[in-house]
């Protein structure tokens, strides 16, 4: 999807900082079914991998893929477009899919380490049906990385002030009365649902789960 000046930022492949994914790895459990939403070069699958975790990794540059799949000793010829390939003894399997529509299975966890992502309220959506408790993500407030909640949500009227984070990967800071602002309104994110910025991603299958953008 072209952004800005018509680079598809999507399309890029860009690590991040070591931080980001030792941030990630530390919360996620033995045994955990986790499912890493443009995986890249595996970096941070392999080590969930080794961690313990049951990793799906998905990607759709077989290119990038590939240097993953060189550190493991296996080679891109084994790549077909959507059929799982599994590695490390099935607790690492990889899919080279668009994440758009390839059906995802079900996990208790999923990483989206993607800065402008467009897709943010539909991968959303799919997670949640496919009965994901939490994600991981730099994709929402396109800083640092963040665990989301998937379960809970408050309707975004019911907050009256505050700072704010919604499903569809919008953010803010609801005003009211001056007043009413200290430290305690300041430092808390609520996390809601339906937001006015909700209306813009009519399709973005956020409320419809299955839809697609
Ligand atoms: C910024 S890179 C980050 C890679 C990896 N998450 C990491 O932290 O090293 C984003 C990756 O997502 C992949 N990607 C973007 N859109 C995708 C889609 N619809 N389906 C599958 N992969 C996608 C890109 O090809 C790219 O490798």
């Amino acid at each position: 999807m072209s952004q800005g000046a018509g680079l598809d930022w999507e399309a890029a492949w860009a690590p991040y900082d070591e931080e980001t994914y030792a941030w990630v790895v530390e919360r996620v459990r033995p045994g955990e079914r986790v499912l890493d939403i443009g995986a890249g070069d595996l970096r941070l699958a392999i080590r969930l991998a080794e961690r313990g975790a049951l990793v799906v990794a998905l990607e759709r540059r077989a290119d990038v893929l590939e240097l993953g799949l060189e550190q493991l000793g296996d080679s891109r010829r084994r790549l077909r477009w959507g059929r799982p390939l599994s590695l490390l003894g099935g607790r690492l399997v990889v899919v080279l899919a668009d994440a758009g529509d390839w059906p995802f299975p079900p996990v208790e966890s999923a990483v989206l380490l993607m800065r402008h992502c467009s897709r943010f309220p539909h991968y959303v959506s799919k997670l949640r049906a496919a009965g994901c408790r939490r994600l991981f993500t730099n994709a929402r407030w396109r800083l640092g990385v963040e665990e989301m909640n998937l379960l809970a949500g408050r309707p975004f009227d019911s907050v009256e002030i505050g700072w704010y984070a919604c499903r569809c990967g919008a953010v803010g800071f609801r005003e009211g009365e001056p007043g009413r602002i200290d430290a305690t309104t300041l430092g808390r994110v609520h996390e809601v649902e339906s937001c006015p910025a909700c209306a813009a991603w009519p399709r973005s299958g956020l409320h419809t789960s299955g839809a697609r953008m």
